[in-house]
């Protein structure tokens, strides 16, 4: 069976770097990008996430970031001195394209300044900033309600100091060697590699980021061309990736935590506590995945995590349909009983925090060839966003209506991503960003999408040295 036979795929290429003092600081400052996606899950970014693939090429992913933070900061202060109601929607809009143009280059920046050996962790660091936000924006919200008639002009107006933190951040930021290259300037990509990595010798990674650079300038297009029966592979990660996190049904749990707070007694405290204690384990449980996925693998945590979320979401529909059956009035439910569902809850979030939230942000930004790598990230923000808004909308309808069946559904959803992972992923953990296309090439399903002569020249390539970087 194809799953069965998946081994890691290795490039041959053990390229020097260290985890130098200027790479975790740089990722540290670009991963803040993550902020504003946390403090607002805007959904009008993904239109803007397109026309950010364009600047994140011609202008370099910084350049993206940047006006990333100065839509959102635009849009947070007419949302904070909106007079009108026409004020609120425009400022709701500047948010929206302001996070499309930051999860647009985030993470491809991250994945390409981080040494391969240490990619994981550093990008996952976004996801860590998502988490972080998501936090302290539910409590600013519950105390900025407390202050009175214009404590909504506070939260919202809140949005604009993750906007400086973005904007200052991309300015001291350098560009990733590959965006340097891409755009003519080798001398200072070569300069700046060699800051990074710690090392002088980088010469063979720095030949393939040229490589890479000069194969990606015979595509003119990258959107016509990211439908070509090569990038098939990629492609269906870009999408599925994305839509599959949203199908996890995390944000309906997050969503639905709260009730069950108030039934264990938090009564007008229980939104309160839900943002807190959901919000305090999804970032710790997000420190596990970035001290462990490039150890384990991508592949280990995704079906991990997987189990972990079939299970509490088969519990949570047994907990709640026992209780509160089709009627929806649970009379009066034991507080251990929906303290135990709590304690389920916060095990379905740690599950999520260590795969599917910060996994479906790394692994699409590492399995891109250069040439549409920009192109492809847009598309992986834009079904994220639009599966984030089809799930608010039609599964909160669908909760009324389908009561605990509706945590069943998302049950059935997890199974069928877990066995999509488990036979259509191929492991990159280790595996140089620039080299990537190795792993498709030797993968058991994906491997047919590929002239069979430039395949065994690869895979040639890839058994050479069975060392991963
Ligand atoms: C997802 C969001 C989710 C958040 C929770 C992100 O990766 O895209 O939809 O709310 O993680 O931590």
């Amino acid at each position: 069976m194809a799953g069965g036979v998946i081994t890691p795929a290795t490039s041959g290429k053990d390229y020097p770097g260290n985890l130098t003092r200027s790479v975790i600081i740089t990722c540290v400052i670009a991963a803040t990008g993550g902020l504003i996606f946390g403090y607002d899950l805007g959904i009008s970014a993904l239109f803007s996430s397109l026309c950010a693939s364009t600047i994140t090429r011609v202008m370099g992913r910084r350049a993206s970031m940047f006006f990333g933070g100065l839509l959102f900061a635009a849009g947070s202060l007419f949302n904070g001195f909106a007079s009108k109601v026409w004020m609120l929607i425009v400022g709701r809009l500047l948010l929206g394209f302001g996070i499309g143009c930051a999860n647009q280059s985030v993470p491809i920046y991250l994945s390409e300044v981080a040494p391969c050996r240490y990619r994981g962790a550093l990008n996952q660091l976004f996801q860590l900033t998502i988490t972080i936000g998501i936090l302290v924006a539910n409590l600013l919200n519950y105390f900025f309600a407390k202050v009175g008639g214009w404590g909504w002009r506070l939260s919202l107006g809140g949005a604009i100091v993750p906007a400086l933190i973005i904007m200052l951040g991309s300015c001291v930021l350098p560009e990733t060697p590959n965006s340097l290259i891409e755009r003519g300037h080798i001398d200072q990509a070569k300069n700046k590699l060699i800051k990074l990595r710690g090392v002088s010798n980088v010469d063979e990674e720095f030949n393939d980021l040229i490589a890479a650079s000069e194969a990606s300038k015979l595509v003119e297009h990258p959107w016509s061309n990211i439908t070509k029966r090569k990038y098939r592979p990629q492609l269906t990660m870009a999408i599925c990736i994305p839509m599959f996190q949203q199908l996890t049904g995390m944000n309906m749990i997050v969503f639905y935590a709260p009730v069950l707070f108030q039934t264990i007694g938090f009564k007008t405290e229980a939104s309160l506590m839900s943002s807190l204690i959901t919000g305090i384990v999804n970032s710790l449980a997000t420190l596990v995945s970035i001290f462990t996925v490039d150890k384990v693998g991508r592949r280990t945590l995704y079906l991990e995590g997987s189990i972990q979320l079939f299970i509490c979401q088969i519990v949570v529909a047994i907990a709640i349909g026992a209780k509160f059956g089709f009627g929806g009035n649970p009379g009066e439910l034991p507080k251990l009983y929906a303290a135990f569902v709590v304690v389920v809850i916060c095990i379905f979030v740690a599950g999520f925090a260590w795969s599917w939230g910060p996994l479906s942000w790394l692994v699409p930004s590492e399995i891109f060839p250069l040439e549409i790598r920009s192109a492809a990230q847009s598309i992986t923000v834009s079904v994220n966003m639009i599966f984030t808004f089809v799930i608010a909308q039609v599964f909160t309808l669908l909760l009324c209506k389908l009561r605990f069946f509706m945590f069943l559904l998302f049950a059935v959803f997890i199974v069928i991503m877990a066995i999509f992972m488990y036979y259509l992923l191929p492991e990159t953990k280790g595996i140089p960003i620039e080299e990537m296309v190795v792993v498709w090439k030797s993968h058991p399903v994906w491997k047919s999408y590929f002239d069979q002569s430039s395949a065994s020249a690869s895979l040639e390539m890839g058994n050479k040295d069975k060392d991963t970087c």
